[in-house]
């Protein structure tokens, strides 16, 4: 999203105010054109090597933007049965969806096995259950290498006491169940934290996976996991994709000729290839000056972009609707009760009441982690798609936050409202038959 002659425009020119007059607030915005930009560059960064990239879905998996990404020639890692349900359901084929859950039971593994994906195994129980139950189905090996990286202790995965993973000291163990249950293994796997800002943190994972593959002799890939940093404000340190690339090649071919075999190299991003294409647009409902600060009170809140509260991430934030103005120092807070900061001292654009604004690097992990604290609904959801913005997720109703509730109709006999006809369970019944009749006498 760029200022154009004054205002904030997608690529492809979509005009973000326009977009919000249409779709209202509250809104998550995805710009195809920065998840196509992100891909091809990470796919130009690699020479020579059979490159595969599987997009870490848990980032955002509305099923357009599966769907967009797998028409880039993605697959994709699901870390749970549902994720991989909707994979299929997108449209992926069954061998290009990699499943890496943690601390799953042996039950939803086979479910994926019947559903034929590939599975990733990251314990030595589960390991050792599946090598008794489906000796025949090739599994791939999650290795903990014992390395700390990552942005934040609670991303950071492939340490010493992460419950990620198998030990690399444990391989010993892995190959003798291997060996005793006649399985097949047709993968290494590591993924360590994200937010990992020096390339040289890869090349030395690198290194440790082309050791694990000791004693393993019918791997078809090594998968590199993910992690790559990207910017979140001005002269924030990325990873250097290129050089990644560069270098990864070189070491990866090399490691193909001494092992004896070409394999596929894989990595599996998120982050890299949504967080910027998205952008999460709020109103400002207060503008409160205490003695101290200014505060932008917004419509939306941890409910809606958990992040900062939760990793204490910065998402930038600028004003759509002036996007030019002098610019002060404000604290934006959301709507919850309780401590709601989105970012404290900010320099933004003069805000009024009612103006709209935009965090930025809204992609990944933002609506996923959405909630309906506070019974609040959560945000809609477009993409914009060939110059267009379409609607991919429409703002969730008063019946989305009833949906699944299961009334006790003994409970239901005091209420005013609640005694209506229509509230009793029954064709017409239920508490969404009495939503209609609520809705005709107040505007919900
Ligand atoms: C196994 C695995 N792969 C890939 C990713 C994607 O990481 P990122 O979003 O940092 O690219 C994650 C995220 O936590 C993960 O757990």
């Amino acid at each position: 999203m760029n200022i154009e002659n004054g205002s904030y425009h997608f690529r492809g020119g979509v005009n973000a105010l326009d977009v919000v007059k249409d779709y209202g607030c509250p809104l998550y915005i995805y710009d195809s054109a920065v998840i196509k930009q992100k891909y091809d560059q990470l796919v130009n960064a690699f020479d020579g090597v059979d490159l595969k990239v599987h997009y870490a879905c848990k980032a955002l998996t509305n099923i357009n933007v599966l769907r967009y990404i797998k028409n880039l020639g993605a697959g994709l890692d699901a870390v749970s049965i549902q994720e991989v349900k909707l994979a299929l359901k997108a449209g992926f084929a069954a061998d290009q969806i990699m499943y890496t859950p943690n601390c799953v039971g042996i039950n939803e593994i086979l479910e994926a096995v019947e559903l034929r994906v590939k599975i990733n195994i990251d314990n030595i129980s589960i390991l050792e259950q599946f090598g008794q139950l489906r000796p025949d189905y090739p599994v791939c090996i999650r290795v903990n290498p014992h390395i700390m990286a990552g942005a934040n202790a609670k991303t950071s995965v492939g340490h010493i006491d992460s419950k990620f993973g198998i030990s690399v000291y444990q391989l010993p163990l892995v190959q003798r169940i291997v060996k005793a249950t006649n399985m097949k293994v047709n993968g290494l796997h590591m993924h360590t934290g994200s937010g990992i800002m020096d390339a040289e943190v890869f090349l030395n994972g690198a290194e440790i996976l082309f050791r694990a593959t000791e004693g393993f002799e019918e791997l078809e890939f090594l998968d590199f996991g993910s992690g790559f940093k990207v910017s979140y404000k001005e002269g924030d340190i990325e990873t250097d994709i290129e050089e990644l690339g560069k270098k990864i090649s070189i070491r990866f071919k090399d490691f193909c000729e001494e092992y004896g075999r070409k394999l596929t190299l894989v990595f599996e991003p998120g982050k890299f290839l949504v967080s910027e294409a998205g952008y999460f647009l709020v109103k400002t409902n207060v503008v409160k000056q205490t003695t101290s600060t200014i505060f932008a009170g917004v419509d939306s809140g941890l409910n809606h972009l958990i992040r900062p509260m939760f990793y204490d991430a910065h998402h930038e934030i600028v004003n759509v609707t002036n996007p030019e103005g002098k610019s002060r120092i404000y604290n934006v807070v959301g709507y919850i009760c309780e401590t709601d900061t989105f970012g404290i001292n900010r320099r933004i654009s003069e805000i009024s009441e009612g103006d709209i604004l935009a965090f930025k690097n809204a992609g990944a992990y933002c609506w996923m982690m959405s909630s309906n604290y506070n019974s609040r609904y959560r945000p809609a959801e477009v993409m914009i798609l060939d110059g267009k913005a379409h609607l991919i997720r429409r703002r969730e109703r008063i019946e989305d936050i009833l949906n699944n509730q299961v009334e006790i109709n003994s409970l239901n006999k005091e209420s005013n409202l609640l005694s209506a006809p229509e509230m009793k369970s029954g064709k017409d019944g239920g508490l969404l038959g009495g939503l209609k009749k609520i809705k005709e006498t107040i505007s919900l």
